[in-house]
């Protein structure tokens, strides 16, 4: 188990992802705001229209910063321009890469929270990464009745930071379910979690033998922030990166 990497340094100039590694890059939406007019040319002109679609001026700016970084990170690793990627879409929105990229076996996961964005990618495993800003949760019982299993309450009752227990909890349920791209569409309370002594998978839909199949870590990167990362199978070497 060589998974953690505790900085945030500035990438290589050519990072090379070797099979046994998982890639993340974290980028800070209003650090990156003056470069939305260069950012939006390198979307497809779905995706411009998907940034224009977005109510609030931030929305738009935060899809068009995060879809444009996760271009151009990709395109680092396939060395070809980033407006030349090409994405499709699984049955519940997950995107990976189209045509002829697909065979490269190169998968990501994208999350935004907040200012924050994190991009994880890897080579043949699936995976999924969620963030969450940290806030009040007044009615968080409330949401571990909907989303956490009996084991987990008990384990919420009792902590001394239920909010963030809550959170963490939440982050490696959400990380795991865009893992399999199913997103929030699977009931969240069929995900059990052990939070201590380790992050653990316990049960997928009442499976335990499922679960053994995935790694969760829980990421630090502010304390404003939560952030955890699914991946499919064991010993991987995690390497993070800000820009
Ligand atoms: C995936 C999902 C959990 C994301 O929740 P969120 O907290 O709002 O957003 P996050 O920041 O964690 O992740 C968003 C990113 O995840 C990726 N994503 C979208 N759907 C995904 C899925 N099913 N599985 C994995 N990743 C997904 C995209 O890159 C997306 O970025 P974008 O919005 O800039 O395109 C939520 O949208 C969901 O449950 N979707 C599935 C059900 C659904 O509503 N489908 C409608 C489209 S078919």
């Amino acid at each position: 188990m060589m998974r953690h990497s505790t900085s945030w340094g500035s990438p290589p100039l050519r990072p090379v992802l070797e099979k046994q590694q998982v890639h993340l890059w974290l980028t800070w939406v209003d650090q990156a705001i003056a470069q939305v007019p260069q950012l939006r040319q390198i979307l497809s002109t779905d995706e411009q229209a998907r940034a224009d679609r977005f109510y609030f001026e931030r929305d738009r700016h935060r899809f068009t910063i995060s879809r444009a970084r996760l271009r151009q990170i990709l395109s680092q690793y396939l060395d070809i321009p980033a407006e030349h990627l090409q994405f499709c879409y699984g049955t519940y929105g997950k995107p990976s890469l189209a045509g002829s990229l697909a065979n490269t076996g190169l998968q990501f996961n994208l999350a935004h929270s907040g200012e924050a964005v994190l991009c994880a990618v890897t080579c043949d495993r699936h995976i999924g990464v969620d963030v969450e800003q940290v806030r009040p949760l007044p009615k968080v019982q409330q949401l571990a009745e909907r989303c956490l299993s009996a084991q987990e309450k008990i384990h919420l009752t009792a902590s001394s930071c239920p909010e963030e227990t809550f959170f963490a909890y939440w982050t490696c349920k959400e990380a795991y379910l865009k893992a399999i791209g199913s997103g929030l569409t699977q009931p969240m309370d069929q995900i059990e979690f052990a939070l201590t002594p380790t992050i653990q998978l316990m049960k997928v839909l009442g499976s335990s033998e499922a679960a053994k199949l995935w790694s969760l870590q829980l990421l630090n990167f502010s304390p404003d922030y939560k952030a955890a990362l699914a991946v499919e199978g064991q010993d991987y070497q995690l390497m993070c990166w800000q820009v």
